[in-house]
């Protein structure tokens, strides 16, 4: 069962192409990971799905509903938080839920439910009345994802939610969408944080209004990562990168925290060819080689390099 069927959808700016006739299908009550850098297109892409932008061309099924012809019903059974989030700052947080429960229409006691439902999930019981500037930025997050849900939504759109927080609020924020996940909530999210993937049951890569990649993250370790992967530990990064790019056995590498990361092709031997070549040529001492199971990010930094190469 799909909750979002998306067809073709494509947006030109004038001669620009933002998002350049993409198709994919989201699973019902799934988290659909939706990355790229910025500029690659998704929020233009995830304002067209919401019914807010009209396409070009293309439609996409948005829980039964075609956001082609008939964008209003597709507003009203969705929740959407946008990139700079949806909350009015100058208003009380209590004013804010007010708000967003008079948009969606609730009343009487379950909007009162929902109000105390908003309040606990924001951590933010008993405090309604602070002023909605002068919250953190990790619990502004998550008031604004509250009253985006406020409505109970079947499906849920969320345009970098985690962008611009704190790694602990990024993490406690994704267990709140992981919750909502598992009561059904089908959850599109985009992010430009590439280690979030992992969180995410089905993604795609967007690079310039295209997808490049797409499938749950153990198919696109499998289908897209042919190489073994090997993490060196040396002690000068740079120079050892700089020399592990030329040789011949080496396909790509970055520089991966404190170490670096190749990807090494058919012409690679053995771990010690690379101690040899660093230590005894070049005087940088390795401190260790060794094959690493690669994260989703060695297979996004794969495929973006490659369509980088071959432009
Ligand atoms: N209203 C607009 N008019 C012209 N260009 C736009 C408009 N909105 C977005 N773009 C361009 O479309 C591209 C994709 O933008 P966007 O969807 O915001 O990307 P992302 O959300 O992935 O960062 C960017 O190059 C951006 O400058
Ligand atoms: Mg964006």
């Amino acid at each position: 069962m799909f909750s979002i069927e998306v067809k073709n959808l494509r947006k030109e700016f004038g001669k620009f192409v933002a998002v350049n006739n993409i198709s994919f299908n989201v699973k019902s009550g799934n988290i659909f990971g939706f990355l790229g850098a910025n500029g690659a297109g998704k929020t233009t892409a995830i304002k067209m799905m919401s019914g807010i932008l009209e396409p070009t061309l293309g439609d996409a099924l948005v829980g039964g509903f075609s956001i082609a012809n008939n964008p209003d019903k597709v507003k009203l059974n969705i929740g959407y938080m946008s990139q700079r989030f949806s909350l009015y700052n100058d208003l009380s947080v209590g004013e804010n839920i007010d708000f967003f429960g008079g948009v969606y229409g609730l009343r009487g006691k379950e909007f009162i439910k929902r109000k105390e439902w908003v309040l606990d999930i924001a951590n933010l019981k008993n405090q309604e009345k602070i002023l909605t500037g002068s919250l953190p930025g990790g619990i502004k997050q998550r008031l604004a994802l509250g009253t985006a849900v406020i409505h109970k939504p079947g499906i849920l759109f969320l345009d970098e939610p985690t962008s611009g927080v704190d790694p602990l609020s990024r993490r406690s924020f994704w267990e709140l969408i992981q919750n909502l996940s598992s009561e059904g909530v089908t959850v599109l999210v985009t992010t430009h944080y590439l280690e979030e993937a992992e969180y995410c049951d089905d993604i795609i890569l967007l690079d310039a209004g295209e997808i490049i990649a797409d499938g749950s993250a153990n198919e696109m370790k499998k289908k897209y990562l042919k190489n073994d992967i090997l993490e060196v530990e040396c002690s000068d990064v740079i120079a050892g990168l700089e020399i592990l790019e030329k040789q011949n056995y080496v396909e790509e590498s970055s520089v991966f925290g404190n170490n670096i990361h190749i990807s090494v092709n058919k012409n690679f031997k053995e771990q010690h060819q690379i101690k040899d070549l660093l230590e005894t040529t070049h005087n940088i001492k390795v401190k260790r080689v060794h094959k690493i199971v690669p994260t989703l990010e060695d297979v996004f930094i794969h495929l973006l390099e490659k369509r980088k190469n071959a432009k």
